[in-house]
């Protein structure tokens, strides 16, 4: 069983150019990987080869041949496993499974329109206009860029289903909206006409796509440092500190009885997200130990400054105004907390040492078996497997 710590306005004229990502982001798309010369029969035959004589001219793969990335392993084969951990991932990512349209939304709409107070439905808004555009970004990252240097294909396989994931979220949120009657062309231009949005998309498309590439060079060892900074930026911050810690704002809401529905699809999203960030990091590390590669800490160091920076003016324009229970200085504490954790988890020593956990009750809501009762909600009752656990 695995186990995590976690589981552990409108705006005026546009202010930046529309972002690269968004209107192409490299386009290479996935590409086959090439069959590896095992797979060929040692004499070509002008006829077809049977397949008995196939299957005995080929050696099974062995296990120790498979690397993170640059192996010369047949990609097609699963087994044997190198990395069971991958398996065992999107075995747990299948046990948690729903749609959007399962989740009561009636009383989100009423809450919308009635209850929530003006600085609350600007905190909404724009936590869903963030969320939008960083999920389609997130698919893109993982299902162009990283799924297709892995060179196992138990790891490709749990990246297969983290796009699918991906792809779900922004079904998610693309419902909330539908359902509460935000103006859609809006809500999905904010990114790119608020400066603080834009700051962060406009960070990540920066560090993820060079990676992009197609002929980007793995047995570059700068290359290599590239690749792993960027998905540890990837998994660690961008997963596991900016969308971990991204839906806060509306849990706030939740806890005081408000956008209920929309809360508890976030929280189908936030255990996704545990394991997207909890797999990624692990290949990372892998990826480090095979390659014998250390990261440059001025370059880490820098990584956690620069992401800080951007989620300060973030949550200093999402929270302009704070809401009951919530605000921005609550928001940043939380993440200077979940970012020592993450570096924790990555075995880096912590960029913000003595940084408190002041939000206790974020961690909880990847875990609500025990608090709901069955007939309120599904997040307590719907898993396929029956044997989540969320520590
Ligand atoms: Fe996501
Ligand atoms: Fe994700």
């Amino acid at each position: 069983m695995l186990s995590f710590e976690d589981s552990t306005p409108s705006a005026a004229t546009p202010v930046m150019p529309p972002s690269p990502l968004m209107n192409g982001f490299g386009g290479e798309g996935l590409r086959l990987q090439p069959v590896m010369p095992t797979l060929a029969p040692a004499t070509p035959s002008p006829a077809p080869a049977a397949p008995n004589s196939f299957r005995s001219s080929a050696q099974s793969i062995r296990a120790n041949d498979k690397r993170v990335v640059n192996g010369q392993a047949d990609i097609n084969q699963l087994a044997p496993f190198k990395y069971p951990w991958a398996w065992e991932y999107f075995l747990k990512a299948n046990r948690n499974h729903w749609t959007p349209l399962e989740i009561n939304m009636a009383q989100d709409v009423h809450d919308y329109h009635h209850k929530l107070t003006p600085a609350e439905r600007h905190v909404f808004e724009n936590v869903l206009a963030y969320l939008t555009t960083s999920d389609i970004l997130a698919m893109r990252n993982i299902g162009l860029a990283v799924m297709e240097k892995m060179t196992a294909p138990e790891l490709q396989i749990y990246q297969a289903r983290q796009v699918y994931e991906e792809a779900l979220h922004t079904w998610t949120y693309q419902h909330c909206i539908e359902t509460l009657n935000l103006d859609q062309s809006e809500i999905y231009n904010r990114y790119r006409v608020v400066p603080e949005i834009h700051g962060k998309i406009q960070l990540a498309n920066r560090r993820l796509d060079r990676i992009l590439r197609s002929d980007f060079d793995l047995t570059n060892r700068d290359n290599l440092h590239e690749f792993a900074l960027s998905y540890l930026f990837f998994a660690a911050i961008f997963e596991g500190c900016w969308f971990y810690n991204g839906f806060s704002p509306i849990f706030a809401l939740q806890r005081r009885g408000l956008m209920k529905g929309t809360a508890e699809q976030l929280q189908y999203i936030m255990r996704d997200e545990v394991l997207h960030c909890g797999f990624g990091m692990r290949v990372v590390r892998q990826l480090m130990q095979e390659e014998n590669l250390q990261l440059d800490p001025e370059a880490v160091a820098a990584m956690w400054q620069e992401c800080e920076a951007a989620e300060t003016a973030y949550a200093s324009y999402v929270l302009r105004e704070p809401i009951l229970g919530y605000s921005a200085d609550l928001h940043i504490a939380q993440f200077r907390h979940i970012a020592n954790r993450r570096a924790r988890q990555i075995g880096l020593s912590e960029p913000y040492p003595g940084a408190l956990n002041v939000l206790p009750w974020l961690d909880e809501q990847i875990n609500l078996r025990k608090e709901k009762n069955f007939f309120e909600t599904r997040v307590t009752e719907y898993q396929t497997g029956g044997a989540l656990s969320w520590e």
